[in-house]
């Protein structure tokens, strides 16, 4: 069976490839490299000892997205690719909402002409109403709160239309916590461009001397010590989650919408301490102003997940924390560094 993976040479993508082609499946990727490197790709064909068919395309191209439906016999597809940095969704709104919206409206329509109807779909918890309080469950009130969240929000809507339209579509909408971690392996992680705006790649590149510090967002929330709580999943346990939904999608038409988080939430203070204990390295920080547009606490009800998809994050903090340093520290300047190392005994 053929999944195409939109995206699939990114952080989240391919963590799901290489998770995908253990389990026995083809893996067809599309991606246009605007946020990631081949380099992903060629390591987890390394690491599976299989391959995954690859074409350099833009979401965006039509003409060469119906090529690839036309050369493979595609199943299912995850749709991963898309512009995900909140701060840049308020500069260049009309990006985002091209890249993310017309992509996916571009991505449906040649999924419609080759009869193919089963899609996961990369949403994010940035869709609910930062007023919510305490676990949020798929039933709180909605609202995203800058253009990156209501590209996701706004396809959801564009997805459940769809459904409406044609009822022999299926489409898991899997609502995204706070990804962190790597592969075991430390062959494949998290590569952000420049500067990191999350919390673990910033913390990390302080702790392999690439950065001096780690500016924490705020210490006068309302949280146990101050600084802001988030529901932080390893990226293997959400990859984990695709293959779930997949399974999902395969057998039932409709849409629905899961959250994968932990259910646990975490400080900024509590990562810090969790990451210097699993690293041995102490990471300096000072406190600045809050961030705009954060809030104090997110954490996941997943409950459904485990109803309905019998999926239940596994691996907790210090398995984050370990990971993403292995990953770190194996390769201080991500894809760019030319040597693939090979930890005996942890190669996949
Ligand atoms: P990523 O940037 O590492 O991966 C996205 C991939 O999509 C990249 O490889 C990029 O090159 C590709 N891409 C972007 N636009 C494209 C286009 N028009 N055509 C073809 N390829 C294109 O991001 P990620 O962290 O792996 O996130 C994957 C998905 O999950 C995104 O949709 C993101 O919004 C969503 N998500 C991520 C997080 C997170 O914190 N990482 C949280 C919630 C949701
Ligand atoms: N933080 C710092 N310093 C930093 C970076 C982050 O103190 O340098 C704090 C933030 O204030 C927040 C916590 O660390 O309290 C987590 O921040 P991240 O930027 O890592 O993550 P967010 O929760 O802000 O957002 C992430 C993704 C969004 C996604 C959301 C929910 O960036 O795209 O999770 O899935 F929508």
């Amino acid at each position: 069976m053929a999944i195409l993976i939109t995206g699939g040479a990114g952080y989240i993508g391919s963590h799901t490839c290489l998770e995908l082609l253990n389990i026995g499946y083809e893996v067809v990727v599309v991606d246009n490299l605007s946020n990631s490197n081949k380099e992903s790709l060629d390591r987890v064909d390394k690491i599976t000892g299989k391959h995954i068919q690859f074409y350099n395309i833009d979401l965006l191209d039509r003409e060469n997205l119906e090529a690839v439906f036309m050369e493979n016999k595609i199943d299912a597809v995850i749709h991963f690719a898309g512009f995900k940095a909140v701060g840049e969704s308020v500069e260049l709104p009309l990006s985002y909402y091209q890249n993310n919206i017309t992509g996916t409206i571009i991505l449906c329509q040649v999924m419609q002409k080759y009869n193919v109807k089963k899609m996961v779909f990369s949403s994010s918890a940035t869709v609910y109403s930062p007023t919510t309080s305490g676990a949020i469950s798929e039933d709180s009130p909605l609202g995203a709160t800058n253009p990156y969240g209501r590209t996701k929000l706004m396809i959801e809507e564009i997805l459940r239309d769809l459904y409406v339209s044609d009822n022999s579509w299926s489409i898991s909408l899997l609502r995204y916590f706070n990804p962190v971690g790597s592969h075991i392996s430390g062959r494949i992680g998290e590569d952000p461009n420049g500067i990191p705006n999350n919390l673990t790649p910033y913390i990390t590149q302080v702790a392999v001397g690439k950065l001096n510090q780690l500016r924490i967002f705020g210490d006068d929330y309302p949280t146990s010590d101050g600084t802001g709580v988030r529901d932080y999943i390893h990226v293997v346990d959400l990859a984990k989650g695709h293959l779930k939904a997949i399974d999902k999608v395969m057998i039932v038409t409709g849409v629905e919408a899961y959250n994968l988080g932990t259910g646990k939430g975490y400080s900024v203070l509590e990562m810090v301490h969790a990451f210097e204990q699993t690293s041995g390295k102490s990471i300096p920080y000072i406190i600045v102003d809050r961030r705009p547009g954060d809030v104090a606490v997110c954490y996941a009800d997943s409950s459904k997940a485990k109803r309905e998809l019998g999926w239940v994050a596994e691996r907790g903090i210090e398995e984050m924390c370990a990971d993403a340093w292995r990953w770190q520290l194996n390769n201080p300047n991500g894809y760019h560094d030319v040597e693939d190392k090979v930890i005996i005994g942890q190669g996949s």
